[in-house]
Parts: C-alpha cells; structure tokens; sequence
C-alpha cells in the first residue's frame, strides 16, 4: 500500500504575536501550515494572518465557528477573505449549518472542515448536554452530517481515525491533533499517535504544538517529525 502525503501543521499556540513570528522564523522554510487558535486571534485579528502570509505560510484559522447558518456563512467568508485556507466549525451546529459553511466554501479558495465531538468530552459530559450516544458513535454521525453537507474534511483524534477512513472514504480531509514523536512528553494529550502512525492510518494532516514549541531545538523538533513523515 502506498503511505499517503501528510501535511504537518504546526499549531501557533502561544500568547504574544512577536513571540509567534519569532518561533515561526526560528522554523524556517521547511514547515508551510500554521494553526492559528483563539487566543492569538482573539488577541491579534487579520494582523496574525497577514504576518504568516507575508512569510509564505498557509493558514488553518481555527476558530470552531458555531452559530446560525448565516452568520458562520458569513464568518468564513471573511475568515477565506483574510486568508484562512482552512477554516473549521463545530458539526454540531447541524445539516442546515453545515451546507451553509458548505456553500460558502464553494464562493472561496478555502476548505472547511468540521470539528466533531471535542477530545475534553467524554459520555458524561455528552449525557450531561442530551447526547445519548457513545463518544464514537456522536464522533462518526457528525462526520457523516459534514460530508453530507459537502465540507471537505473534519478535525479527529488519533483513536477515531481509522474508524472514519473506513467509513467516509479517501478522499474526505483528515486533520489529526495529538501527534507525539517517539519519545516526547504526552502532556495533557490522551489519545496520542506518533506522526509516522498517523500517517499511516491515514491523515491527511497532522496538527503539532507543544512537542515543537517547547522544544529546545523548534526547527530541528519540526524537522524530525518532517523526516518521519518522508
Ligand atoms: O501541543 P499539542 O500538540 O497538544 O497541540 C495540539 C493542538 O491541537 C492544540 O492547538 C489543541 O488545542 C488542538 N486540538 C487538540 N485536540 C482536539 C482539537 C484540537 O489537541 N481534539
């Protein structure tokens, strides 16, 4: 079997923008994708992406959009306007949501994919909302809802991976957080694969944060997992 091309993004998770561009110089050529979550946005606006974008850099904005169908319309038009080549949203905001984000992905360069069931939810907190479904069974029924409405991929663990491969097919985007390389610290990641696994299992993308940023040696920590993934 042919291994598939994986992307790595690595997640900009950090407080301060000068800090953020300094890491992502430090980086270098050799990483393209940058997540760009809340905190920095919120914080910094467009000025993020433009910065990223002056340095080349594709942009995965994510902002988790869930609200009415024509307000995250609207939202990722403007998040495709400021430069965000993918953009996410919750698939629980439902099929109406969904088409809404599908249709104005289609007015865009940009791809949208859908978050399903956040990692900090287990049967607990899903019972506690009035989801009666298993964590798994919530996880492939939002991914389908998101593939029926004609997005082009979802965010999902390591652990759900090789479920939703086998269910929707090759060709719906898969972006993979809780990547640890052999040998670097789990943190508060669970569901952890390594980057060469989750290649293997499928991803299209792998989504990297602290076992970059907190390393001694960001560049050479980025290009050790790229080497993984040759
Ligand atoms: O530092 P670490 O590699 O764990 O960072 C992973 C990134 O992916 C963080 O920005 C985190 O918020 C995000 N993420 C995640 N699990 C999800 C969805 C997003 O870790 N289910």
């Amino acid at each position: 079997m042919m291994t598939k091309k994986t992307t790595l993004i690595s997640a900009l998770d950090l407080p301060e923008l000068a800090q953020a561009l300094a890491m992502v110089d430090r980086i270098g050529p050799q990483v393209e994708w940058y997540k760009v979550g809340k905190q920095l946005f919120t914080h910094y606006g467009p000025q993020v992406l433009q910065e990223l974008k002056a340095r080349k850099k594709k942009v995965f904005l994510d902002m988790k959009y869930h609200d009415i169908p024509n307000t995250v319309a609207n939202a990722i038009r403007s998040g495709a306007l400021i430069g965000g080549d993918i953009i996410d949203v919750h698939a629980f905001g439902g099929p109406a949501m969904l088409e809404a984000a599908a249709q104005a992905m289609k007015e865009t360069g940009a791809r949208v994919i859908a978050v399903t069931v956040l990692t900090s939810m287990d049967q607990a907190q899903l019972e506690a909302v009035g989801v009666h479904a298993s964590p798994q069974e919530q996880v492939l029924r939002l991914a389908k809802l998101a593939r029926q409405a004609g997005l082009s991929g979802v965010v999902c663990s390591a652990l759900e991976l090789p479920l939703l491969r086998k269910e929707l097919g090759e060709e719906f985007l898969t972006v993979v957080p809780g990547i640890r390389p052999a040998g670097a610290a789990a943190g508060d990641q669970k569901r952890i694969m390594t980057p060469r696994q989750a290649q293997e299992a499928g991803a299209d993308f792998i989504v990297v944060g602290r076992p970059i940023l907190a390393a001694p040696d960001p560049a050479e920590a980025a290009a050790k997992i790229l080497q993984e993934l040759a």
